[in-house]
C-alpha cells in the first residue's frame, strides 16, 4: 500500500500561505496535484488530514462512525453550544436526536407554510419599494433568521434580529479552522508573556445570545400555543432550562445561516444562468408555491441541489479519531484530525463531468444513484443534518416565490469573493440587480 502524500516543512509553510490567501482554490489544487487524502504534518503540535475521497468519507461518517467524534474546531464552540445536539456525543446525543427528530416530520414542517409565505411577502414588498442593487446575502440571512425564530422557537416573540445575527457572526468569525489555528498560537504566545483576558468580543456575543435564549424560553413558557413542537415537548418533559438554552443556541447556530447561504448561492447561480432562472420561473408561474405542490417544482429543486454542490454552505466537516484505525488499509493514529472537504469533493472531475459548470440536470434521480458519498452538502451517516428535508422544502418554496415576482441579474465584472468560515459566505455581500416583474410588460 503506497504511503499517503504528506506536506511538511517548507512545503507546508508554502501551502499554508496559499491557503491563507486563497483557501478554496488552494484546496482544489492540493486535491488535484497532491492527492485526495493528504496529510498536513506540522510536527508535534498540529497534524491534519484533508479528505476528499468518498471511500474514506464513508468509513469516517458511517462504517466506523463510533471512532470519529467532533473535532477541536467544533469543540471550541462549547461556550455557545453547551451540550446541545450539534456537539454532544454517544448516549446523550442519541437521546437528544430521538427527542428532536419528530419536530422534522413532514406533518410538522407543513405547519410552517403560512409563516414562510408571510416572511417572503414582507421581503418581496421591501424589494418592490426599493428595487435595484440589493445585498441578497444580507436579505437571505434576515429572512431565514426570522423564519427560524418563528417556526423553531415561538411565533409572536419580539427579538432584535440584527443583533442576534451580529452576535452569531462574531462567534463564527472566531471559529473557522484558520482562526482556530491562529488562536492556538496566539494563546501559546499570551501564556508565554503572562497575559490573558477572559472578556473577548466572542464571549460578549455568547453572553448576548445566552440572554436571547433565556428570553425565548420565558416567552415560550407563557405562550405554549405559539411555541414550536420541540420546545413544547421539552416543557412537557420538564427538561431543565440549561438544556433548553443549549438546544435553542444549537438551532441558531445550525439552522438559519446554512439555509441563507444555500439560498444566496442559488440566487447567484440563477442570476448567472438565465436559461435556468427562466425555467424555474416558468415552474413557479405554473403552480402555487405550497408544500403540497413541491413535486411540481422539480427544476427548482435541481437548481438548488446543483448550487449547493458548487457552493456547499458547510464546505468542510471535521472529525477526530478516538482510537487508531485503518482506513482503506492506511493506518492512522488515535487523535488524528480529519477535515472532510465537501467543496473539493463536489468539484472533483473524477466524480462530476465538467464540474465547474452549472448543470442542474445532474440531479435527476437516475443520475444521482450511487453518489451518496460524493455529494454531502448535508453530511452523511447518523449525524446527517436533522433539518435536511426542511431546508430543501423551504428553499424550493422561497426560490419559487421570489422568482415569480423578480428577475435577478449579476452585473459585476468578477465573481463574488468567498470567505470560507464555518459557513461559506461572500466576503462583502452578494450584490444582485433585483427587478420586479411587471406582468403586463414581461408577459410571463
Ligand atoms: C441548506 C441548509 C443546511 C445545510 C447545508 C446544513 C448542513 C449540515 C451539515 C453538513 C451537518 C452535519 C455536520 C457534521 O456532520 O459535522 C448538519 C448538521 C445539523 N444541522 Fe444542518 N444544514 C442545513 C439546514 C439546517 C436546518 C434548517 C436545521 C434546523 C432547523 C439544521 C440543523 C442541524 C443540526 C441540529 C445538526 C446536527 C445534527 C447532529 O449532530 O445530530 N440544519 N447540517
Amino acid at each position: 500500500m503506497p504511503k499517503l502524500p504528506k506536506i511538511s516543512g517548507v512545503a507546508l509553510l508554502k501551502w499554508f500561505a496559499r491557503l491563507y490567501v486563497r483557501p478554496l482554490e488552494s484546496l482544489e489544487k492540493v486535491v488535484g496535484t497532491v492527492g485526495k487524502v493528504v496529510s498536513f504534518d506540522g510536527g508535534k503540535y498540529q497534524k491534519l488530514h484533508l479528505v476528499s475521497d468518498p471511500a474514506y468519507i464513508k468509513h469516517i461518517l458511517k462504517t466506523n462512525k463510533a471512532n470519529y467524534k467532533r473535532s477541536p474546531v467544533i469543540k471550541a464552540l462549547r461556550p455557545l453550544l453547551g451540550n446541545g445536539i450539534f456537539i454532544s456525543e454517544d448516549q446523550e446525543w442519541q437521546s437528544q436526536r430521538s427527542h428532536l427528530k419528530p419536530s422534522f416530520h413532514e406533518h410538522v414542517i407543513l405547519q410552517f407554510e403560512s409563516t414562510i409565505q408571510e416572511e417572503c411577502d414582507i421581503l418581496c414588498n421591501d424589494w418592490k419599494h426599493t428595487p435595484g442593487i440589493r445585498d441578497v446575502e444580507a436579505d437571505m440571512e434576515m429572512l431565514m433568521l426570522r423564519i427560524l425564530v418563528r417556526t423553531q422557537f415561538c411565533d409572536g416573540i419580539e427579538v432584535d434580529y440584527k443583533e442576534i445575527h451580529r452576535a452569531h457572526n462574531e462567534v463564527l468569525s472566531q471559529t473557522s479552522i484558520r482562526n482556530h489555528k491562529i488562536k492556538f498560537y496566539a494563546n501559546r504566545f499570551r501564556k508565554f508573556v503572562g497575559f490573558s483576558t477572559s472578556v473577548t468580543p466572542q464571549s460578549t456575543a455568547v453572553t448576548y445570545l445566552d440572554t436571547v435564549a433565556r428570553h425565548i424560553i420565558a416567552f415560550a413558557r407563557n405562550n405554549r400555543k405559539k411555541c414550536s413542537y420541540w420546545l413544547n415537548d421539552m416543557f412537557d418533559r420538564h427538561v431543565d432550562e440549561a438544556e433548553i438554552r443549549d438546544q435553542i443556541l444549537n438551532f441558531i447556530f445550525a439552522g438559519y445561516d446554512t439555509t441563507a447561504s444555500a439560498l444566496t448561492w442559488t440566487l447567484y447561480c440563477l442570476a448567472t444562468n438565465t436559461v435556468n432562472q427562466n425555467e424555474c420561473r416558468q415552474e413557479a408561474q405554473n403552480t402555487q408555491s405550497t408544500f403540497a405542490n413541491l413535486s411540481k417544482l422539480q427544476i427548482t429543486k435541481q437548481c438548488f441541489q446543483e448550487s449547493i454542490r458548487l457552493y456547499p454552505p458547510v464546505w468542510s466537516i471535521h472529525r477526530q479519531s478516538m482510537a487508531k484505525d485503518d482506513i482503506e488499509s492506511q493506518p492512522f493514529d488515535a487523535q488524528t484530525y480529519f477535515m472532510i472537504c465537501a467543496y473539493t469533493l463536489h468539484r472533483d472531475p473524477d466524480y462530476w463531468v465538467s464540474p465547474a459548470d452549472f448543470k442542474p440536470e445532474r440531479f435527476s434521480s437516475e443520475n444521482m444513484r450511487g453518489k451518496a458519498f460524493q455529494y454531502i452538502p448535508f453530511g452523511q451517516g447518523e449525524r446527517v443534518c436533522i433539518g435536511q428535508s426542511l431546508a430543501i422544502m423551504e428553499s424550493q418554496l422561497i426560490v419559487s416565490n421570489l422568482l415569480r415576482e423578480f428577475r435577478f441579474a449579476y452585473n459585476q465584472s468578477k465573481p463574488p469573493q468567498i470567505t470560507p468560515g464555518i459557513i461559506m459566505k461572500t466576503r462583502s455581500g452578494l450584490l444582485l440587480d433585483v427587478a420586479p416583474i411587471s406582468l403586463n410588460t414581461d408577459g410571463m
